[in-house]
């Protein structure tokens, strides 16, 4: 890892600024390409990645690896997956806005030291926190905005997939688009089996 994310992990992983780290197991830094040229980024992780430690790894995350597969993406390559906030809501409430706040400064550092040409916000909770609370993802899924200066591409949060299967097919159109974006900044030849 390069130094300045690794110190960055470092004081992340024994961050106390807020009463999450009172009843956390793990503190989830992110994981991924620490040059990636996508992040990708959620909420705040759940009971399957407090455990473990690692971010969606979960049934959203099994779910969100199989929409990467589709598009010729790994985390290991292409993507740094990361979350609005750091350690787990008990019983996965979502964040407070104080708890977003509080923890958010270690997103906007991680986003400037990997320095992705793309951003990924999955649902509601990083849209809001990261674009402003007037955006609403049911409005903007699929349309590209600026987040820190870059290209963000808001789309259905992979936990709203599995409790409505119909909105597969609008995150499908919205992967295809970043599938094209990626080819036209990053990798012209970049091979899809799918889109
Ligand atoms: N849901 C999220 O938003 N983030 C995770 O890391 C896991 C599930
Ligand atoms: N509501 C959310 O919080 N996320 C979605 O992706 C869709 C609806």
């Amino acid at each position: 890892m390069n130094t300045q994310l690794e110190q960055l992990k470092t004081e992340i992983l024994s961050c106390q600024k807020c009463e999450l780290s009172k009843t956390r197991n793990h503190v989830i830094f992110g994981e991924g390409n620490e040059h990636a040229p996508i992040m990708v980024i959620g909420e705040a992780p759940g009971a399957d990645e407090d455990r473990i430690g690692r971010p969606f790894i979960g049934r959203s995350g099994q779910l969100l690896d199989k929409i990467f597969a589709a598009c010729g993406f790994t985390r290991n390559e292409h993507i740094f997956i990361s979350n609005i906030i750091r350690c787990r809501p008990p019983g996965n409430r979502t964040p407070t806005p104080q708890e977003a706040e509080i923890c958010m400064p270690w997103l906007t550092k991680q986003i400037e030291v990997i320095d992705p040409k793309i951003i990924i916000l999955l649902g509601a909770t990083p849209l809001k926190y990261l674009a402003g609370p007037t955006h609403r993802i049911t409005r903007e899924r699929g349309t590209w905005l600026k987040v820190q200066d870059r290209l963000a591409m808001p789309v259905f949060h992979p936990a709203a997939l599995l409790r409505n299967p119909n909105l597969k097919r609008d995150t499908w159109e919205d992967f295809k688009k970043v599938v094209g974006k990626y080819r036209e900044l990053v990798d012209a030849n970049h091979y899809s089996a799918h889109c």
